[in-house]
C-alpha cells in the first residue's frame, strides 16, 4: 500500500454553525460540562484555518479572513473545505484501545450468554490468552493488515488519534512486534497513535502458577528492551483479581516508570481490586473502567485531582455493555467528586470488537448519565490528557494539531443523540483532508461568496 503524504498541510474550514473549540485544557467537575462553544449568530459562519498542520485561528469567518491577511496569507489561495453549516469539533481521541491482535472470539458470547464469567473464562486458558496464541502465531504483515484496517473504522467515525496496547503477545518477541505494528501504522497514517506496553495483560501459560516469574519477566526482560527500542510512551497492566494484584502491578509500574513510561492501567474492571488507589498513589495518567471502582478508590482519584495531579478516569461503557454486565462505572459519582472522565471504545477482540467512540459517546449518555457536553470533553480535551497529549491535542487553540471533524449536525448534542448514524462529513488531520465525501477546493477556488 503506498504511503499517503503525511505532511501537515494548510487549510481553510469554513461555513459551520458551531464550533466546540475545547478551549482551556483538563476539565473536572462542573468544568466537564464546558466544551467552549462558539455559535454562529444570524446568517453568519464560523471557520478554522490550520497552517502547517496547526490550528493558527478560529472564530467568526470575517474575523478569521481578517487575521489571515494581518499573517499576510489571502485566504483565496487556501485550500478550503466547506462545513456547510454543520458542526466542528477537535478530532475525537479514542484514549483506551487493544488495536492489533490475531483472530476473533464470538464463541465466548455463547458461553457468557449460558452463564460463564469472563474471568472463568480466561482461567480455563480461553479469553486473553486464545487471543495470545493466535497472536503469537500471525505474521508481523497480517498484524499490520488487520490493526490497519480497524484505525480506519476508527478514523471514518471521527477519531484522529488513538491509544493502542500491546499485550496479546506476552512474550517479548511478540510484545515488540505489536508494538512495531503500532509504529509502522502511526508512521503510515492517517490516525496518529499512542502505544502501550501491556505485556501485564494476563499471565501466559508457561507462567502458569508462576505469576511472580512472570512479574519478574516483565521487569528484567520486557521492560528493558521495549523502553530501549523508545516505541511505547505508557505501560499498562490488568490489575484484577486472579490476574495482577496490586502490590505486583505497583511493581511493573514503577519499574516502567525508571525506565521512563508513564503509567497507566486496567483498574476495578470486574471487581474492586484496589486499583484506582494504586493509580493515585503512583501518579498514573489515566485509571480505566472503573465499574467495580470503590468509595474508597473514588475517594483516592478525587484527592489526587485536588492535589493537581489528576489521574483521568477512562471510562469504556462498551465493555460493559458487551460483557452484560450489570454495574457500568458511576461516571457521575467520579464527575462530582471532581474526578477528570475521558471516554474509549476499549476496543478489542473480547470485551468491546467496538471501533466507534462516536457509539461509546452515545452509550456514556445512556449508561452513565453523562450530557453530551460531557461526553465530547470526555472523547477530546480529557481523552487527550489521559494519552499523555494535553500539551498538543484536543482542542481547537492556536498552535495545537490541526485535527478536527466536520460533523453533519448543527450542534453538538446531536452527535451521540443519533445512536449509531454516519454523521463524519470530514475528518482532518493535521490540516490534511483525510476522510469525507467531496472535494476540497484548490487555491483560487475558496471564493464562497
Ligand atoms: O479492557 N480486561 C482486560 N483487557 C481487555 C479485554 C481483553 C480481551 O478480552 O481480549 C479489557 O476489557
Ligand atoms: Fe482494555
Amino acid at each position: 500500500m503506498a504511503t499517503p503524504d503525511q505532511r501537515p498541510a494548510d487549510l481553510l474550514v469554513t461555513g459551520a454553525a458551531e464550533i466546540a473549540t475545547l478551549a482551556g485544557g483538563l476539565r473536572r467537575g462542573s468544568a466537564q460540562s464546558d466544551a467552549s462553544v462558539l455559535r454562529a449568530g444570524g446568517a453568519g459562519r464560523l471557520a478554522v484555518a490550520v497552517l502547517e498542520g496547526r490550528v493558527a485561528t478560529v472564530g467568526p469567518e470575517p474575523e478569521v479572513h481578517a487575521r489571515l491577511v494581518g499573517l499576510g496569507l489571502d485566504p483565496a489561495d487556501m485550500a478550503l473545505l466547506q462545513a456547510g453549516g454543520g458542526t466542528i469539533t477537535p478530532g475525537l481521541i479514542d484514549a483506551h484501545t487493544h488495536l492489533a491482535f490475531a483472530g476473533t472470539r464470538e464463541t465466548e458470547l455463547r458461553l457468557r450468554q449460558e452463564g460463564a464469567g469472563y474471568l472463568d473464562i480466561l482461567a480455563a486458558g480461553g479469553g486473553i490468552l486464545s487471543t495470545v496464541e493466535r497472536t503469537r502465531a500471525a505474521s508481523s504483515e497480517a498484524l499490520l493488515a488487520d490493526a490497519r484496517r480497524w484505525s480506519v473504522e476508527m478514523l471514518r467515525h471521527g477519531v484522529t488519534t488513538a491509544e493502542a496496547k500491546s499485550g496479546y503477545g506476552l512474550d517479548l518477541e511478540t510484545e515488540l512486534r505489536l508494538l512495531e505494528v503500532y509504529q509502522q501504522l502511526d508512521a503510515e497514517g492517517p490516525l496518529e497513535l499512542v502505544p502501550t506496553f501491556l505485556g501485564a495483560h494476563a499471565v501466559p501459560l508457561e507462567f502458569a502458577g508462576r505469576v511472580d516469574a512472570y512479574v519478574q519477566d516483565i521487569v528484567q526482560r520486557q521492560l528493558p528492551a521495549v523502553a530501549e527500542q523508545g516505541i511505547a510512551r505508557s505501560c499498562d497492566v490488568f490489575c484484577e483479581r486472579g490476574v495482577f494484584d496490586v502490590d505486583r502491578s505497583r511493581r511493573i509500574l514503577q519499574a516502567a516508570r525508571d525506565h521512563g513510561l508513564a503509567a497507566r492501567l486496567h483498574a476495578d474492571e470486574l471487581h474492586d481490586s484496589g486499583g484506582a488507589s494504586l493509580a493515585a498513589e503512583i501518579g498514573a495518567l489515566s485509571a480505566d473502567h472503573l465499574a467495580a471502582v470503590s468509595g474508597e478508590g473514588i475517594a483516592a482519584l478525587a484527592r489526587a485531582a485536588d492535589e493537581g495531579h489528576p489521574v483521568v478516569a477512562t471510562l469504556l461503557p462498551a465493555t460493559t455493555f458487551y460483557l452484560m454486565a450489570q454495574r457500568h462505572a458511576p461516571a457521575r459519582a467520579l464527575i462530582e467528586h471532581g474526578v477528570p472522565v475521558a471516554l474509549g471504545t476499549d476496543f478489542n477482540p473480547g470485551t468491546s470488537p467496538m471501533p466507534n467512540l462516536q457509539v461509546a459517546m452515545a452509550m456514556a449518555t445512556i449508561q452513565l448519565g453523562l450530557s453530551a457536553t460531557e461526553a465530547l470533553v470526555a472523547a477530546t480535551v480529557n481523552a487527550a490528557h489521559a494519552v499523555g497529549l494535553g500539551a498538543t491535542h484536543g482542542s481547537l487553540v492556536k498552535g495545537r494539531a490541526g485535527d478536527l471533524v466536520v460533523w453533519d449536525v448543527p450542534r453538538h448534542e446531536l452527535i451521540p443523540y443519533w445512536l449509531g448514524a454516519d454523521l463524519v462529513r470530514h475528518v482532518v488531520k493535521s490540516g490534511r483532508h483525510v476522510h469525507g465525501a467531496g472535494r476540497v477546493l484548490g487555491p483560487g477556488m475558496g471564493q464562497a461568496g
